[in-house]
């Protein structure tokens, strides 16, 4: 039976007040789709008794911050930058371990910045945006999804001494783009493609540095302009560590290898790749070249199993 969206959102709107009561609640936006929907959800609940934040954790793509804050003030929602930066930049330095970087990020997410905004707004509750996807694989032990603390048998009461609300933790992504459509926001929002918790971290092989962040932002800026049309599920940059040889200007450069993944997928559970025409490629290919420090540009073949979509 097809599942009834508008009374899904009735219910959650009522549950949400139910537990929020008379107190406050506050959530962190990060402009993907699940994080925003959450947003707009909590905010038909609760009005002015939800306080929403950005955290500008230095991982985020070109212009995010300033786009994200827009779309929201468009749909009568406000929300409140916060800088991170400087945390999440000194927990990541020297990390080089794919599940040591998300643990960083995390860590530095919960207890050190969102924690300082929470004692701040007084809030004893936090929406998350985690979905039923999140949520298997976790539990699954496939991969430490970030936003996922309950199933993982962490108190948050207790550990961070604030209550997490999870009101699409029985979705997938194609129900939480339902439910954002239902609430009437804007196509931009709800077809933006999945973009991880950690952020450009997780796109990011190796040590997470300013340099190498600003390196796979760009790179992204030019994956989502050149395969925005494609309407594929998800297409990104990705950083490797390792180097190869090239040649600029007459000289031998010892350069940086991006990777970039275009797939096609329902809901992340499996991924096909997106067979993009030669000359797409080619373009991609010479604009990331382009790119200072960069040599090499590859395209990724690999399906999901065995693959995952992203590379930490
Ligand atoms: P994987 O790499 O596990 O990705 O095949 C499946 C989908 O989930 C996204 N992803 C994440 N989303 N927090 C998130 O909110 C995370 O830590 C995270 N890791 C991966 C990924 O982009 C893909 O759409």
């Amino acid at each position: 039976m097809d599942m009834d969206y508008q009374k899904f959102i009735q219910e959650q709107v009522e549950e949400i007040r139910k537990e929020v009561g008379t107190g406050v609640a506050i959530n962190a936006v990060s402009g993907g789709v699940d994080s925003s929907v959450v947003t707009v959800l909590a905010h038909r609940a609760l009005g002015a008794k939800l306080k929403t934040i950005f955290v500008d954790n230095a991982l985020m793509r070109e212009g995010e911050p300033e786009r994200v804050v827009k779309v929201f003030a468009d749909m009568g929602i406000p929300v409140e930058v916060v800088d991170g930066r400087k945390e999440f930049l000194s927990a990541l330095r020297g990390l080089t371990d794919p599940e040591q970087k998300r643990q960083a990020v995390t860590d530095t997410f919960y207890k050190d910045v969102f924690s300082k905004a929470v004692k701040q707004s007084g809030a004893r509750f936090l929406l998350h945006g985690t979905i039923l996807t999140d949520i298997e694989e976790t539990v699954a032990g496939i991969k430490r999804q970030h936003n996922i603390l309950a199933q993982l048998g962490i108190d948050t009461e207790e550990a961070y001494g604030y209550k997490v609300l999870e009101p699409l933790k029985t979705l997938r992504k194609d129900g939480v783009r339902e439910v954002g459509r239902l609430l009437g926001m804007p196509d931009s929002v709800v077809r933006r493609i999945p973009f991880p918790g950690p952020a450009l971290a997780a796109r990011v092989v190796g040590e997470v540095t300013e340099e190498r962040l600003a390196t796979v932002r760009a790179a992204t800026s030019i994956v989502e302009e050149e395969l925005g049309v494609t309407g594929a599920f998800q297409y990104f940059a990705v950083l490797l560590s390792d180097y190869a040889t090239g040649i600029r200007d007459g000289r031998r450069e010892f350069g940086q290898i991006i990777v970039v993944r275009c797939i096609d997928s329902l809901d992340a559970r499996e991924a096909t790749v997106r067979e993009l025409p030669w000359e797409v490629l080619h373009r991609l290919s010479r604009r990331i070249v382009a790119i200072p420090g960069i040599n090499r540009c590859l395209y990724d073949l690999t399906p999901k199993p065995p693959a995952t979509v992203e590379y930490i």
